[in-house]
């Protein structure tokens, strides 16, 4: 199946309150469990960036999990900002995870220049050109940051797409499967993102791993040979 591009900013107001809610629990528990497992060394006090925070559900869950770390995420669409910057206030961590408007391949306006670990959920499909996110890693990552990516892969047809919306979120909102659907279809396939890595530079340096029956990770340090 080919590549389906799906708009890359998700600016519409019902998308941003879906994405504020529990329905991404799974996922979200999912890109923890990964960073757990990647980086169970990481120091606490590590600053990290997120590249297409969204509504902050990885800022927030990493800040609680690494309690001394600051959390920077950057997304371009304001309505997502908007709730995740709620949800920082409300669970009481405005101190230490921080959200700012911004969009790539844009020079980002940050409080820092380099950061010691950069994350990305659910955000390299939505971008026309994929290499913006990898080429974004040397640009602000220190230069042995840690890095984890996880993103969707690319079913090889459509029946499978729709397989795959019916056996993991039969009960989510039509909002959020149709969002789904058109994201799966905008996704890469493991050998694109094999060509990708390879393109940035990245193969020593970054593992993919498929960690679900739909989504890859890649991860590693920006130096390190993986
Ligand atoms: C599927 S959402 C994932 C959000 C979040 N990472 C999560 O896991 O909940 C993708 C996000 O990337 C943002 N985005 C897409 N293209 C962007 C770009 N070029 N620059 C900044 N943000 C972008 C969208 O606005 C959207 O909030």
């Amino acid at each position: 199946m080919k590549r389906v591009l799906e708009s890359e900013l998700m600016d519409d107001p019902d998308q941003a309150t879906v994405y504020a809610g529990s329905d991404l629990d799974s996922a979200y528990y999912l890109f923890v469990w990964c960073f757990q497992k990647f980086f169970p060394d990481l120091a606490s006090e590590t600053d990290i960036l997120d590249l297409g925070c969204g509504a902050a559900g990885i800022p927030l869950r990493l800040a609680k999990l690494l309690p001394y770390c600051r959390i920077d995420g950057v997304d371009g669409a304001d309505h997502m900002l908007e709730h995740g910057r709620k949800a920082v206030q409300n669970a009481n961590l405005g101190h230490r995870v921080k959200l700012f408007h911004g969009i790539l391949p844009d020079s980002l306006d940050l409080p820092h220049s380099h950061y010691g670990a950069i994350v990305s959920n659910s955000f390299l499909h939505h971008l026309v050109d994929p290499m913006v996110l990898w080429n974004a890693l040397g640009t602000y990552g220190e230069a042995n940051a840690a890095i984890l990516i996880v993103d969707l892969i690319r079913p090889s047809n459509k029946e499978d797409v729709q397989n795959v919306i019916e056996k993991y979120m039969p009960d989510a909102p039509p909002l959020l499967r149709r969002d789904m659907m058109n994201s799966l279809q905008a996704a890469f396939t493991m050998e694109e993102v094999t060509a990708q890595l390879q393109l940035a530079g990245l193969t020593e340096k970054l593992r993919l791993k498929r960690v679900s029956p739909f989504q890859f990770a890649a991860y590693g340090r920006l130096t390190a040979d993986a």
